[in-house]
């Protein structure tokens, strides 16, 4: 179980709560608890951006009132979440200590204002982080209402000032010992770029160095240290006060200017905040708003490999979408639904009153300023809350997927930066979901992986461009493969070391050309209207004859797999009956090497069809329709949940393998279910 479900054995429903913007009118902290129970939530995050409140002046702290609004709310059946301020920061700390605020890659240091603005190396900051942190883990931490620890808000960004330039130089002189060992693992003969003093090091700046790719990766590796140590100041007080209660702290969906998995080993729940565009499409399909954040939930549970938290999603609209449109009337339960479906075990909202004042008084919230309960969005989100109260038996319950896809945050900066040989996107975000949409829209579930995570489980490993391989990456990959296990590797593969550095000979290096049986010849980029053909010429399971690809075609040669499709193009550079697709046996498992950046059909057949020859079966066996996505989760005591989302504005059904039963409604269906528009449903065995 994990430690939060054991604390609170519910589904957490909750949202941000500031009642430090209200405390001019006490009728409305009054108001909200009642409204509060009306809408069924059981949780709320307090103390988010809270630092002026709780500390007016230096060392001069006020809980009092935070102390009374906790319990309240406790006394009410409401749970905290208590958040550590250090998002922003009170304007008399910025005026006193300059140095809290950060300085960007210009060297300009900011002026006071907005979130997010703090040098996380400062030796100030972090020391009034830690005594904010102290103190409200002295007066909280043993308090039976507080059941996490949200830390900060959105951690994110970078810090160029001279104490990060003297940090980042420390934390290179230990990773190299030597300038020499540095100077030749960042190539910097090149231009002249020569450093003769470890003083002489700069982190990348558009005004100075941007050319040294193990600089740029460097530093964004320093960024991700300097961001988990700034964590760790952060929570050693609170843990220190109360090792029970766990931690958390809130992602973005994709966001990646530090590496998240960097704080895995500190967090105790991942917890993440989704915002996609609801119907911001033509046709009012929301399939592709699903997509994205279904992916993102399942990178999420895949991280700790347990249930995530949804900290944040709006009860209508946000504020900062192009076009801000509310959710409109089923979107909030089917969107809570496919969570669920996904792996949380928690459906909170930005925010519960909508501020009146500032750059978010008109994002969306379950209390607007008309302060009333009688609203649409209101009574959406009580029967949220009302469906959550009885999923008890599916807190903590867990999902089993036995196909994983590797997607890397490390590497997806070495690709960015490389130049060439595409420098209008490489796709390689692109081409992970071409991976994870086929199993995706076939309710096939999927564990996404990093690097550094163990793979070795799995049937079905899913690696696209891995250009850049560190550690025992590579070994790994072989020695799945070698196993037994089947590994689709792709174009773009194994060509630079860990420190951005070319490998010499050929490639897919470190052992993964033979695992693959192949060897790349040379790269042929596409500008986005060229195509070529990869023609099939024999596979061992059904396949089209042949399908577009685009983007990045590579010549590459059969050391020994199979070819199973071959280009047929003009081109003098991939000419006809080049190998496009090959299949090798590596061990006792099989290696398919995918050279061309295929298109969407290509990656759905190939994988449909190696599933099913795997035994990766989809969570309900059946064919879904289109429009429709499936998942399912597997309770404490093997108790099966299946989810069914309709994401269309037409009425679909779906047949059933066997007759399944409605949860919330206790309805049986024996052979097909019906799904309203937008509908979902959540539904167990029928006896
Ligand atoms: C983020 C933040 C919140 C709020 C919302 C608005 O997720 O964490 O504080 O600003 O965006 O959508
Ligand atoms: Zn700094």
């Amino acid at each position: 179980m994990p430690k939060y479900a054991a604390l609170l054995p519910h589904m957490l429903h909750g949202c941000d709560y500031n009642p430090e913007q209200w405390m001019y009118d006490p009728a409305i902290l009054r108001q909200d608890i009642e409204h509060m129970k009306e809408a069924h939530i059981n949780c709320v995050s307090l103390g988010i951006f809270a630092w002026a409140a709780l500390e007016p002046k230096e060392g001069e702290y006020h809980l009092d009132w935070l102390a009374e609004v906790i319990d309240n709310l406790y006394q009410n059946g409401i749970y905290t979440v208590l958040a550590t301020p250090s998002g922003a920061r009170p304007a008399w700390m910025a005026k006193k200590y300059p140095e809290v605020l950060r300085t960007g890659a210009d060297r300009v240091r900011a002026l006071m204002g907005g979130r997010h603005n703090h040098c996380y190396t400062s030796p100030v900051y972090r020391e009034k982080v830690r005594a904010i942190n102290t103190q409200l883990a002295a007066r909280f931490a043993k308090h039976p209402g507080v059941i996490l620890w949200h830390i900060s808000n959105e951690i994110q960004g970078e810090c160029h000032c001279e104490l990060c330039q003297a940090a980042f130089r420390a934390w290179l002189r230990e990773k190299y010992g030597t300038l020499e060992k540095l100077n030749h693992e960042w190539w910097t003969m090149f231009w002249s770029h020569t450093y003769s003093d470890w003083d002489e090091i700069e982190s990348p700046s558009w005004r100075g160095e941007t050319n040294v790719h193990g600089l740029n990766l460097d530093w964004k590796r320093f960024v991700s240290h300097q961001t988990a140590e700034f964590f760790r100041n952060e929570i050693e007080p609170l843990k220190a006060a109360n090792p029970a209660i766990p931690v958390t702290t809130n992602f973005m969906g994709f966001h990646d200017s530090f590496d998240y998995y960097k704080l895995l080993p500190l967090l105790d729940v991942v917890s993440w905040d989704s915002y996609p565009t609801w119907h911001n499409s033509t046709d009012g399909n929301e399939m592709y708003n699903a997509l994205w954040s279904d992916a993102y939930s399942d990178i999420c549970r895949s991280m700790l490999g347990k249930p995530f938290l949804l900290m944040e999603n709006t009860p209508s609209q946000t504020n900062w979408h192009e076009v801000c449109r509310p959710k409109h009337p089923g979107i909030l339960r089917l969107t809570s639904i496919t969570k669920l479906a996904h792996g949380a075990d928690s459906i909170q909202y930005f925010q519960w009153r909508q501020s009146r004042g500032c750059s978010e008084k008109f994002h969306g919230a379950v209390m607007t300023h008309a302060n009333r309960t009688d609203t649409r969005v209101f009574r959406e989100v009580s029967s949220v809350g009302t469906m959550l109260e009885k999923l008890d038996r599916l807190c903590g319950a867990k999902t089993k997927a036995k196909a994983a896809i590797l997607f890397d945050t490390e590497n997806g900066w070495a690709i960015r930066d490389a130049k060439g040989p595409r420098n209008q996107d490489m796709g390689y975000q692109e081409l992970f979901f071409r991976f994870y949409e086929p199993l995706w829209k076939a309710g096939i579930p999927v564990d996404i992986v990093n690097a550094d995570m163990d793979f070795s489980g799995y049937h079905l490993l899913c690696v696209p461009m891995l250009y850049l391989l560190r550690g025992d990456t590579a070994k790994r990959i072989a020695d799945f493969t070698k196993q037994g296990g089947t590994v689709i590797l792709t174009m773009h593969t194994g060509l630079v070391n860990e420190n951005d550095l070319c490998y010499m000979g050929d490639t897919p290096a470190e052992g993964l050309a033979e695992v693959a049986g192949v060897r790349l010849l040379e790269m042929d980029p596409l500008y986005d209207n060229q195509h070529e053909t990869m023609r099939i010429t024999r596979t061992p399971f059904p396949m089209a004859e042949s399908y577009r690809c685009g983007k990045l075609c590579e010549r590459i040669s059969a050391e020994g797999a199979e070819v199973l499709a071959v280009y047929e193009t003009d081109s003098p550079v991939l000419p006809d009956n080049m190998p496009c697709l090959t299949k090798n046996e590596f061990g006792r498992g099989t290696a398919y090497y995918v050279a061309a950046f295929a298109e969407h059909r290509f990656f759905s057949d190939l994988l449909l069809s190696l599933a099913e020859r795997l035994g990766i079966a989809p969570v309900l066996d059946t064919t879904l329709p289109e429009g429709v996505t499936a998942s399912a989760r597997m309770a404490e005591g093997g108790e099966m949940f299946w989810f069914l989302m309709n994401w269309t504005a037409e009425q679909k059904s779906v047949n059933l393998p066997f007759p399944l039963r409605d949860f919330e409604s206790g309805r049986s269906y024996q052979n097909v279910i019906p799904l309203a528009p937008y509908g979902a449903k959540i539904l167990v065995k029928a006896e």
